[in-house]
């Protein structure tokens, strides 16, 4: 054993002391070492997903899609590393992986060209479409600012005010909204993305993990069993799989829009609010995760994933939510782990990094020599026009408003039909169940005729299990839109 210098350790178990009954000496350079570290151990949790699950694995590329982008992780038979982070949501670091929560589904491939990180969740939808109102919707969800405790009342003040989240919820409340396992879901990039090909033309598409283990919920009535059996179900069923050599697969498949077929819905294409309901899919690769990691803090705890780590060929669209996590996520991060967190190996792309970022805390980089700036005669870094971003026709002015095509119900009534009978009953039994503790009739009102508007026999079925006045249900629903 050593000490952090290197210098070699005689006695870890007993203090240095003067005398045999004495105080504990300052000197004890080994003894104050040890409890500095221990004190500092913890960093600050993420402000979402804080608990969370890492396994390590390899994507590999199955069909040509050169015609589509540039991107060379996509070149049929390549194999990138990867690394897959798993977590819930509104849960803090320590909380049970059973919750009613969305689950994150974030993947970053070291590619050859960089890294590249989807980081999604296993719904193809989130329940808001502009980043100005997700800390709004997180301190809502979160739990009580006043008991620490989560409080759907809270909750629920926040979603009878927010109508786009309709489809969201049907979903949550779902059985889908319950998967048994990490195993047993899927994943989703949920935003639209672009991809440019070598002509510099762009594609609009989304994407979307198809679990190779097939899909498996929870039913409500099997909840309270399944989470007293075990708080950390989700990790021990992943680490138990791949222990046994059970590796778990996720096709990656693709949906793709040309940039002049988005006018044609009656949605808004690019609001992640909505699914690309009858857009063909078609398989690009197969990711397989096989190995644990040795540390989870080195690992899963300081990994850092953002939608703003793209690759050529790939390039965010104009939804308005990826609009901000291009920026929010790089700014967390470099609050939670420090600015030069993308030197740490878990974040370190397998590609030379050369550019004249430098310095700050921890830095350990090794760049060399005094030319940190460009352009220069003497030590040019090279750059390449191929690697400039694609060009976004524009109109309009600067402006501040909603989107025009919001449509907030049609989805979320197309969902619920979609289901089966028992499904459907599942879906009102929990969705009851949270409503029924909203104290505030106006807030728990609208709720119901929200879901009314979606699917009038959902609402007539909630209207029972809540025992609320179906008139009133009725007048509230006649003056929703969905437009
Ligand atoms: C504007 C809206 C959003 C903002 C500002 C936001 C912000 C954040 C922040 C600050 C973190 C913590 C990151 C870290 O500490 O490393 C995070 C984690 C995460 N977010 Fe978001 N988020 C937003 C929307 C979404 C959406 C729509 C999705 C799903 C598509 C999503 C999926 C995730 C996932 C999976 C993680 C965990 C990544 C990991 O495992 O480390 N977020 N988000």
């Amino acid at each position: 054993m050593t000490r952090d210098n290197g210098s070699p350790v005689g006695d870890n178990e007993n203090s240095q002391t003067a005398g045999a009954a004495g105080p504990v000496l300052l000197q004890d350079s080994h003894l104050i070492e040890k409890l500095q570290r221990f004190d500092r151990e913890r960093i600050p949790e993420r402000v979402v997903h804080a608990r969370g699950t890492g396994a390590f694995g390899e994507f590999v590329a199955s069909s040509d899609i050169s015609d589509l982008t540039v991107a060379q992780v996509f070149k049929p038979g390549t194999k990138t590393p990867v690394f897959v982070r798993f977590s819930t949501v509104m849960g803090y670091r320590g909380s049970p992986e059973q919750a009613r929560d969305p689950r994150g589904f974030a993947t970053k491939f070291y590619t050859t060209q960089g890294n590249w990180d989807i980081v999604g969740i296993n719904k193809g939808i989130f329940f808001i479409r502009d980043a100005i109102k997700f800390p709004d919707f997180v301190h809502a969800n979160k739990p009580s600012a006043v008991t620490g405790v989560q409080d759907a009342n809270l909750a629920f003040d926040f979603f009878a005010n927010t109508p786009e989240a309709t489809n969201m919820l049907t979903h949550m409340y779902a059985n889908e909204g319950m998967p048994d396992s990490y195993r047993h879901m899927d994943g989703f990039g949920v935003h639209a993305f672009k991809f440019i090909n070598e002509k510099g033309e762009v594609h609009y598409v989304k994407f979307h993990w198809r679990s190779d283990q097939g899909l498996q919920n929870i039913r409500p009535k099997d909840i309270p069993a399944s989470i007293g059996n075990d708080w950390n179900l989700m990790s021990n069923d992943l680490y138990g799989a791949i222990k046994k050599g059970d590796f778990p697969r996720w096709d990656l498949y693709i949906q793709v829009l040309k940039p002049s077929d988005l006018a044609k819905f009656d949605y808004d294409p690019l609001d992640d609010t909505k699914e690309w309901i009858g857009i063909p899919e078609q398989k690009v690769g197969t990711m397989t995760l096989n190995r644990i990691p040795d540390n989870y803090f080195e690992s899963t705890e300081e990994s850092a994933f953002a939608p703003s780590r793209m690759i050529p060929g790939i390039e965010p669209s104009e939804d308005r939510m990826l609009q901000g996590r291009m920026f929010a996520y790089a700014d967390t991060q470099m609050y939670r782990l420090g600015p030069n967190y993308n030197s740490l190996p878990i974040n370190r792309p397998l590609s030379e990094v050369t550019n004249n970022n430098q310095d700050g805390l921890m830095n350990s980089s090794g760049r060399r020599g005094e030319v940190n700036f460009e352009p220069s005669t003497v030590a040019e870094i090279s750059q390449s026009p191929r690697f400039k971003y694609s060009n976004t026709p524009l109109s309009g002015v600067t402006q501040q408003a909603a989107i025009h095509k919001k449509q907030p119900f049609k989805q979320a009534g197309i969902f619920y039909r979609s289901l089966p009978e028992s499904e459907k009953t599942d879906l009102v039994t929990a969705l009851a169940g949270d409503l029924r503790h909203v104290t505030n009739e106006q807030n728990k009102y609208t709720m119901v005729s929200y879901f009314n508007k979606a699917d009038a026999d959902l609402g007539h079925r909630l209207e029972e299990a809540l025992g609320v006045d179906a008139s009133r249900i009725d007048g509230l629903t006649s003056k929703l839109s969905d437009n």
